[in-house]
């Protein structure tokens, strides 16, 4: 396994192009099981997780060509319905595979992602979801084997303990745009990423009204054909980007982003004293002097993203004052506070809170990666401490940051890559 070293105490300057959105691309991947027909995907970022769902796809009978951030997927045999645990077990998302399997061939068996590290990662509104449609599903062996003669659309409330669901609202939509008749989806996710795969369902055929709100109402169709789709920029590698200008007191113009997309973190942002220029489709981001302490809650879109609550935290542990940071999607995602105290951060958890009291700098250490965001707020502390930051287990990283050292490097920062 490798493990990346970072020397603190440059300032990153210069341009950064922000890659397609990870959390697009793999519901939109997995939505190509609804057509025979060649679907070709743009602005696909290289990720493991990427990959990953490359290799399901290709486990389901596709025939899949990527290539220089395109992917290209057509049918080249009939399709089998089982995505193995080998695959599903090492990607959460892969269970987004269960809504389109289900929708066109009306039967699908899918392994249970099990839980990670942020949190036990129930699937029980997405069983809920698909039992309204008409589907038999039970679990067994670990896995969820659903089954349907015919689907038929339904009025659902898709909210849990903790809001809406993401992927439970792309599993859903999936296997609704084939359903026969109307679906009304009631505290659907609004998160861009749904929004971005429900334009790619109606490039397909489908007919979705509603999609980025609450309410999302589809009409079932009969059959939906190939269609080709940009996936949008990520919000969370642009976010991830405007910390790094922010911890390192530098000057990053950062390219392909929908500020739309950014309410909530800009505002917090500007709350501590950054300063952002907007531009058509990318931000300049800058600071001016110290930044002030704020208090964060992270909420399902348009809120805060939990997403970004640990590299926030990151910032905010080298902050003059205290700051409260309370994680209401997944109250256990704080592997990265031990990992910043090792490195001089004074972070205490309190439940669903985590009391950040700002010191003058952080030092160096060795420190472990635990899941993809908890490994980005590392390397964003490690930019700022003072000597070098080795961060092992880094393939957490490479699931969801394309490039990511080249692009540091690009920017000043002097970070590499060493054997464990
Ligand atoms: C998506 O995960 C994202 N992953 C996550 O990003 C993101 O943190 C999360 O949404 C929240 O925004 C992808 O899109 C691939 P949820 P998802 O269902 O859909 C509970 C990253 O770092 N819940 O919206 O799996 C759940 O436990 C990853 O890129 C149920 O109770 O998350 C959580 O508390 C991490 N029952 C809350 O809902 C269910 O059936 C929101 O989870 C499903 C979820």
């Amino acid at each position: 396994m490798d493990r990346l070293v970072i020397e603190g105490g440059f300032r990153l300057k210069g341009e950064v192009t922000v890659s397609g959105a990870k959390n697009s691309v793999l519901p939109v991947l997995a939505a190509t099981l609804l057509t025979d027909d060649t679907c070709v995907i743009k602005d696909v970022p290289n990720l493991r997780d990427t990959n990953t769902m490359l290799k399901i796809l290709r486990s389901l009978g596709k025939q899949v060509e990527y290539h220089k951030g395109i992917v290209t997927v057509s049918s080249n045999k009939c399709l089998n319905f089982v995505a193995d645990y080998k695959l599903v077990s090492t990607m959460r998302a892969s269970f987004c595979v269960l809504g389109p399997l289900l929708g066109r061939f009306r039967k699908a068996r899918v392994s249970l992602p099990g839980g990670c590290v942020i949190g036990l990662r129930p699937v029980d509104l997405h069983i809920k979801g698909i039992r309204s449609l008409g589907a038999e599903v039970r679990v067994e062996g670990g896995y969820v084997i659903a089954e349907a003669r015919r689907l038929r659309g339904s009025r659902m409330y898709l909210g849990g303990a903790f809001g809406s669901s993401v992927l439970a609202t792309d599993n859903v939509m999936m296997a609704a745009v084939m359903a026969k008749g109307k679906t009304v989806i009631e505290a659907a996710a609004c998160e861009p990423e749904v929004t971005d795969l429900a334009d790619f369902l109606i490039k397909m055929g489908a007919r979705i009204k509603g999609h980025g709100t609450p309410i999302i109402e589809i009409e079932g169709v009969d059959k939906l054909h190939g269609a080709i789709h940009k996936i949008i920029p990520d919000r969370i590698e642009a976010g991830t980007m405007m910390i790094a200008a922010l911890i390192t007191g530098g000057d990053l113009t950062i390219k392909n982003v929908l500020f739309q997309h950014q309410g909530a973190l800009l505002d917090k942002l500007e709350e501590a004293g950054a300063i952002i220029k907007r531009f058509d489709s990318s931000l300049r981001v800058t600071r001016k002097g110290r930044l002030k302490p704020i208090n964060v809650t992270t909420l399902p879109y348009p809120g805060f993203p939990t997403d970004m609550q640990a590299q926030i935290m990151s910032l905010m542990s080298i902050t003059a004052g205290i700051s409260v940071i309370t994680e209401k999607i997944f109250p256990d995602r704080f592997m990265h506070v031990a990992e910043l105290n090792r490195m001089g951060a004074h972070i205490q958890r309190e439940g669903p809170h985590a009391i950040v009291e700002g010191v003058k700098g952080l030092s160096g250490a060795q420190v472990m990666a635990s899941d993809l965001r908890a490994s980005a707020s590392l390397l964003l502390a490690g930019l700022a401490a003072k000597g070098k930051t080795s961060v092992s287990r880094i393939y957490h990283l490479e699931r969801g940051y394309e490039n990511i050292e080249k692009k540091i490097i690009e920017l000043g920062g002097n970070i590499w890559r060493e054997k464990e």
